[in-house]
């Protein structure tokens, strides 16, 4: 028994190594760490189970037969992260360069499949060179199969990518697949062709990070929901956001204990300017509202003229949607409306209540918009705010103007409950742009048309540019002071917990892709 037990041994200790001390070494030199050192930075102490230490590739081509490490690049298993069960696989880049085997793809599989037997998250560490070029189509395959489970466990479980390295061709598309893509700055790229292939085909000369680089892909294509400036960081993310969700849309998230104290927000008073037209920041309101530093913001360099991300309020996980009036005046154009749509479903599919604040001053006009199909993206945002189930509660804080007013959680379509400051301005469009239009006739015929259509305005803001009306027909439940914003909040959550609504059965709909 104990030469069985050396051997068993032996055999652990070369998995360990992966592709030897020198590749890890340099693996070190790039500010990277190793697959093992993230499973262990990531996991509660101990917690990590492997599956799979032992598997080999089968490839004879090359002379790879004569070339195996155990783990065959990748290291699949569970464990837990703040007491609760997750499955991870982490690429060894020291292994081939993390690229993936026939082998490397069925580990990965196979963790995804209990996974979503168990019900609880999966987590993907990608650092890989891509398809293993001496596997040809058998590795092509493999992706294929990774990418078949995204889909069937997408709104089942919640699955995480961690870009911390390479991640090119096919490897994109896993990624693309889960529900959040975390990238560290520096050391990871995606991209579906490198710059090499760029040259060659269009001609355009751009490095590796210029064309898929963190930076890029977190303000640019929206592809990276977060960045951080190094694995630890992206670790830290990957926990963090965890502790928003719950295991798998069976469940609800876990409430954090929570005592009531004093919830009036004085702060809240002040935060809306004198003139309509003046920006101010809509994260004081958020963080008004909120439990004290509990938002974790989604896309913060994407599409800034919306906010979303997660929080706490009484310490109850929620998902936020928000205008920002502090780029381009919190307008709805093609990226922000994809950005909140894509959140909203994320949040309906996993049981998290949503709040909309808003100020929004409609959609962003002009051809680039048009051409670029902002009819339809727009549709997207109005789809899934329609479509969700969640608990859903509407602040007005200030602007609800034309089609944005019903996109944006209107009572319309949908929300729970609806509230409106005091400073809400509630109406087709903004009071001067309505004068002109229907006051035309009227103040050409004036002697005076500058003064006639200050007088029009006035009159329409007058008649419109409040919450009343709304609030008239019942479309605004309760007209609120802001700094008892967060008190109604935490109230309204607390009595749509047990809220139930079943969509009529269908196969899916059909939401304007
Ligand atoms: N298949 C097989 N082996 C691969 C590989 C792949 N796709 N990508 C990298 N490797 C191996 C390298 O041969 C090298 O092996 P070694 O340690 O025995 O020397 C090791 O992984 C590290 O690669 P290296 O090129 O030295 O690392 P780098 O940091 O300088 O560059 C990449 C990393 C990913 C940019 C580079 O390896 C690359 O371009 N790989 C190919 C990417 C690709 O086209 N993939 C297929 C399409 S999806």
């Amino acid at each position: 028994m104990e030469s069985k037990i050396k051997e068993l041994n032996e055999k652990l200790e070369l998995a360990k190594l992966g592709g030897g001390q020198s590749r890890i070494d340099k693996q070190h030199q790039k500010k990277k760490l190793t697959a093992r050192e993230r499973i262990e930075y990531l996991m509660d102490e101990g917690s990590f189970e492997e599956i799979g230490a032992l598997v080999t590739h089968r490839t004879v081509d090359f002379g790879m037969q004569n070339q195996k490490f155990y783990g065959d690049g990748v290291i699949t298993g569970y464990g837990t992260i703040d007491g609760r069960l997750v499955y991870v696989f982490a690429q060894d880049f020291t292994v081939f360069g993390g690229a993936l085997s026939e082998t490397h793809a069925e580990k990965i599989c196979k963790i995804m499949d209990m996974a979503l037997k168990v019900g609880a998250p999966f987590i993907g560490l990608n650092d890989s060179g891509g398809a293993r070029i001496q596997e040809g189509v058998r590795s092509l395959g493999g992706y294929a199969d990774i990418f078949h489970r995204n889909v069937k466990a997408s709104g089942v479980i919640p699955q995480i990518s961690a870009i911390m390295g390479p991640c090119a061709g096919g490897a994109v598309y896993s990624p693309a697949m889960t529900d959040f893509t975390m990238m560290v700055e520096d050391t990871s790229y995606m991209f579906v062709t490198g710059p090499n292939v760029v040259k060659t085909v269009t001609n355009e000369t751009v490095t590796s990070e210029e064309l898929g680089g963190a930076s890029t892909h977190s303000s640019k294509s929206g592809v990276a929901h977060t960045t951080s400036s190094n694995d630890i960081e992206c670790l830290e993310d990957v926990k963090k956001l965890l502790s928003y969700l719950p295991q798998s849309n069976l469940e609800k998230p876990k409430d954090l204990p929570y005592d009531l104290g004093e919830e009036t927000r004085e702060q809240l008073m002040n935060i809306i300017p004198d003139h309509a037209s003046k920006p101010y920041d809509m994260h004081d309101v958020i963080a008004g509202v909120i439990d004290e530093d509990s938002f974790f913001e989604i896309h913060k360099d994407y599409a800034e003229n919306i906010i979303v991300g997660f929080a706490r309020i009484g310490g109850k996980s929620v998902g936020i949607v928000a205008n920002q009036p502090l780029f381009l005046a919190g307008v709805l154009d093609v990226n922000s409306s994809r950005k909140a749509a894509r959140f909203t479903r994320f949040c309906d599919a996993f049981n998290i209540p949503l709040l909309v604040l808003v100020d929004v001053p409609g959609f962003l006009p002009g051809t680039d918009q048009e051409w670029n199909g902002i009819i339809v993206h727009g549709a997207k945002l109005l789809y899934a705010l329609s479509e969700a189930t969640v608990p859903k509660v509407t602040v007005i804080t200030r602007k609800a103007y034309g089609g944005a007013y019903d996109v944006m959680n209107s009572k319309h379509i949908g929300a729970d409950l609806n509230y409106a400051w005091p400073s809400a301005e509630i109406a087709v469009m903004g009071a001067k742009g309505a004068s002109e239009i229907i006051f035309r006739k009227e103040i050409k015929a004036s002697d005076n048309p500058e003064e006639k259509l200050l007088e029009k305005e006035a009159e329409y803001a007058d008649l419109f540019a409040n919450p009343y009306k709304a609030a008239e027909r019942g479309f605004i439940d309760e007209v609120i002071l802001p700094k008892d914003t967060r008190r109604k909040l935490i109230k309204a959550f607390t009595m749509l917990e047990h809220k139930e609504e079943v969509l009529p059965n269908r196969k899916h709909g059909n939401i304007p892709l």
